[in-house]
């Protein structure tokens, strides 16, 4: 009750979602996102998370007037899809830009204002545990996200602060038809990369879990004494992580290649 929880990306979809229960809960939820939460305009803080400017002055904003930051939720995220061969360089950098300096540094400058009992809750993905095609660097930077959770956990054990990643599944968001789509091909993938894209496509269309899913669970991993290392949100994820760990790493590869790869080159 009356904790202070900050939330990246409380703009919309699963971090909007996990900002309204945490205030039906009585909690102050401050937002932190490129454009401002028109509901809640007064807890809505304007920032790109890859700016650290931005970041350290917002977050000495809500330290000086809010004293401390109970629990962070570092959500805001962008996805990407396509061949990693021909994705344009600044692609990376953006992705990287958002989705590991972003949460770098807003967990940088929030720690200060963090003390025993607080939580850090990162928003990773079912895309940081298992590998898929054409999505490289979204994998890539959310397997980091998921790691650097990991080693920050140990870091903080002993003052107390919990550490913790939640990683989704398909939730029902924007988030997919924002995503950077780069569908370039050439004589080695031919029309893999469209039939990829099909299908996730496809996929998307289909039943995908609500963003308030997403929000009960980062919301129980927040009032847990210590929370589990990470969660998977999703109970088919679930069973494929499952299978994950007891199958060779070959199999579980040319399984996933054989659903999402795109079949053959032409
Ligand atoms: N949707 C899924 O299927 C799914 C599955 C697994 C994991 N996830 C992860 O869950 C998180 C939230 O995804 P979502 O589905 O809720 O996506 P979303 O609806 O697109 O929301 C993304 C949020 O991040 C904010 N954001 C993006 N770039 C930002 C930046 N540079 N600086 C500040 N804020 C930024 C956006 O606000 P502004 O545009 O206002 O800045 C928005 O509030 C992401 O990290 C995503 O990787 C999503």
């Amino acid at each position: 009750m009356n904790k202070i929880v900050v939330i990246t990306g409380g703009s919309m979809g699963i971090g909007k979602a996990t900002a309204n229960l945490f205030r039906q809960k009585g909690d102050i939820v401050l937002s932190i996102a490129r454009q401002i939460d028109e509901e809640n305009r007064e807890f809505s803080y304007i920032a790109d998370i890859s700016n650290e400017e931005q970041v350290k002055n917002i977050i000495t904003q809500i330290g000086e007037k809010y004293k401390k930051i109970d629990i962070l939720v570092n959500n805001a995220g962008m996805g990407v899809n396509g061949a990693l061969e021909l994705l344009p360089s600044n692609v990376f950098e953006n992705v990287m830009n958002v989705n590991i300096k972003g949460f770098f540094l807003v967990s940088k400058y929030a720690l200060p204002y963090m003390k025993k009992g607080c939580k850090i809750i990162n928003i990773s993905s079912v895309s940081g545990l298992f590998a898929s095609p054409f999505r490289s660097l979204y994998c890539l930077s959310k397997s980091a996200m998921q790691m650097a959770t990991m080693c920050q956990r140990m870091e903080l054990e002993k003052s107390g602060i919990d550490v913790c990643a939640v990683c989704p599944g398909e939730v029902k968001t924007n988030f997919m038809k924002k995503r950077v789509r780069i569908t370039d091909t050439n004589e080695r993938y031919g029309k893999q990369v469209e039939r990829a894209f099909e299908f996730l496509d496809k996929h998307d269309e289909g039943k995908r879990m609500a963003p308030e899913k997403v929000a009960k669970a980062i919301y129980k991993q927040s009032i847990r004494k210590k929370s589990k290392p990470f969660v998977i949100v999703g109970g088919s994820f679930k069973l494929i992580y499952f299978g994950i760990k007891i199958l060779p790493t070959s199999w579980v590869l040319k399984l996933t290649n054989k659903f999402m790869g795109g079949g053959k080159i032409n």
